[in-house]
């Protein structure tokens, strides 16, 4: 059975006390399987207590970051190094469509920050907005993010996400993971794990709201 990822990107949204309130919610009904994979990725503020909270309900969740520094320690004011990180997260977003758009992140940073993630064992999750975006090295999961779809509630077909996923995987490793992001919801989901080629879906508005997310989950 193929392994299916369930990642919830919560952006810039979520107090700590929001974030807890969320996982004491979701925690304890995420489907126990040892072929999903949920991570919740809570913005910077929240990360140390969320990871807390994980451990102490012994919830089967994992947890990533929204982004990271492209340089290692030093002087580089403002920016969260994996090193630091990677005792707090599993995975890190990298390359999402919003970074490109409002901080200027090209495919030379994203690279950089693929490096940094795979130096300190924090798995990175690229996304790419079309069949031209690069993949860099060493990169195995990658999220299909079309712009139109994103936080638009139009997402895109199933069969269109698949034949990308296929066209990803054609052209750098055919053992690529590609998941799909982009008005991913409770009533759409199963239409897109369902096809052969997607490994799971990157959801944004959807997974701010726990009940949402649970049934989510459920129907993965
Ligand atoms: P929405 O699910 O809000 O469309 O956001 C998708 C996204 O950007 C996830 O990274």
């Amino acid at each position: 059975m193929k392994n299916i990822w369930v990642i919830a990107n919560w952006k810039s949204n979520k107090t700590i006390a929001e974030a807890l309130d969320w996982i004491s919610k979701v925690g304890p009904q995420i489907p126990k399987a040892d072929n999903l994979k949920v991570v919740v990725c809570p913005a910077f503020n929240a990360l140390s207590e969320v990871k807390k909270a994980i451990e102490v309900g012994g919830f089967p969740l994992m947890l990533g970051a929204q982004d990271l520094s492209p340089f290692g320690l030093g002087a580089y004011t403002g920016e969260e190094p994996a090193e630091l990180l990677s005792s707090f997260v599993d995975l890190a977003i990298l390359g999402h469509s919003e970074r490109r758009k409002n901080f200027g992140e090209t495919d030379e940073i994203i690279a950089k920050k693929v490096e940094q993630t795979l130096a300190n064992k924090i798995i990175p999750l690229v996304c790419v907005q079309g069949e031209e975006t690069p993949v860099p090295e060493g990169c195995k999961l990658v999220a299909y993010e079309p712009i139109f779809a994103i936080g638009s509630g139009n997402s895109d077909t199933p069969e269109n996400v698949n034949r990308m996923a296929n066209l990803f995987k054609q052209r750098i490793d055919s053992d690529l993971k590609i998941i799909y992001g982009g008005s991913v919801n409770s009533g759409n989901v199963k239409s897109f794990i369902t096809q052969e080629a997607i490994s799971g879906v990157l959801v944004g508005n959807a997974s701010l709201d726990a009940q949402e997310f649970i049934k989510i989950c459920r129907t993965v």
